[in-house]
């Protein structure tokens, strides 16, 4: 007879403002988005076993060290890997859940976000913790990185944002440690991303402003270095189309671009005619399950 099954799942994020200067202590807005992935641990006898179709070496030292054995492990996901989607928080929170639920423990959210971030230190060196909070708890949220992290859940937005995807994947370790490795160079625009946050905040019901700081947030991404010609095409791509303001959304080098519209089905439409996977996220939040459902 098969034991029973115990499965947690996480969300994916994306980053309106923020990404990057929040590692160092700067403050970044970013949403739960409605794709999801499931972890399933299957209990088992002895050392545990990934069952999953291509063998990754991080998420491999993710199980050994959360847990070396009595599980085989599988993953159910529906965020693309390495496009600044969360795609990695989103499985170190499945995980998290999951092994609250194996070993019968009411996890509250501090302690699901510390075993998280074990998870997610091994996939990438530094992570700020935004991608795991937002992973688990979703709505609009601004973090700050700290210990613990200052958290503050934020009203739901008057518009709407389109994902591009650029069908390329980017490291967020390499992004990461190529933005480190040009400091303190860079640090007055590291410094200026985090004060185009507070602009974002104050901003967010604001579209029209909103969009123009998207629009300088990109070009500070650029400045950082973590753009690429195509994506910078992509923004224009959509600003053509008619929206407010578009950025690179994650860790950058690939991934994805965020359009944001108050015009939606116009917007996408013409934005489809060159991308068309383009597609409105789905702002998911804990408190209201579904949020909102466009995709
Ligand atoms: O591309 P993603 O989903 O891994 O986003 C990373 C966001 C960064 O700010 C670049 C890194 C971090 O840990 O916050």
């Amino acid at each position: 007879m098969k034991s029973e099954a115990f499965e947690g799942t996480g969300h994916g994020k994306l980053i309106l403002t923020g990404e990057h200067s929040v590692v160092y202590g700067y403050p970044a807005i970013a949403l739960g988005i409605s794709a999801k992935t499931t972890v399933r641990l299957e209990p088992i006898s002895g050392i545990s076993r990934i069952n999953v179709s291509e063998r990754d070496e991080r998420f491999c030292t993710v199980v050994e060290t959360l847990c070396p054995t009595g599980f085989e492990v599988s993953i159910r996901s529906e965020l693309p890997l390495g496009r600044g989607m969360g795609s990695s928080a989103a499985v170190a929170v499945g995980l998290a859940r999951a092994l609250a639920k194996a070993r019968a423990i009411e996890a509250s959210a501090e302690a699901l976000f510390d075993t998280a971030m074990r998870a997610e230190q091994i996939f990438h060196s530094n992570p700020s913790g935004l991608d795991a909070q937002v992973s688990l708890q979703g709505g609009v949220l601004r973090f700050v990185r700290g210990q613990p992290p200052k958290i503050e859940a934020l009203r739901s937005p008057n518009w709407d944002l389109i994902v591009m995807d650029s069908g390329c994947a980017g490291d967020t370790s390499v992004m990461v440690d190529g933005v480190a490795a040009q400091r303190p160079r860079i640090d007055p625009l590291l410094e200026q991303i985090g004060q185009l946050t507070e602009r974002a905040q104050r901003h967010l019901h604001d579209p029209t402003k909103l969009g123009a700081l998207l629009n300088e947030n990109h070009k500070l991404l650029c400045d950082i270095g973590v753009s690429n010609k195509q994506l910078n095409q992509m923004t224009t791509t959509a600003l053509e189309a008619g929206a407010l303001g578009a950025k690179l959304s994650g860790a950058g080098g690939g991934g994805v671009v965020i359009a944001l519209t108050t015009n939606a089905d116009p917007v996408l439409q013409r934005i489809r005619e060159t991308h068309p996977s383009a597609f409105v996220c789905s702002i998911w939040s804990k408190e209201k399950e579904p949020c909102k459902s466009r995709q």
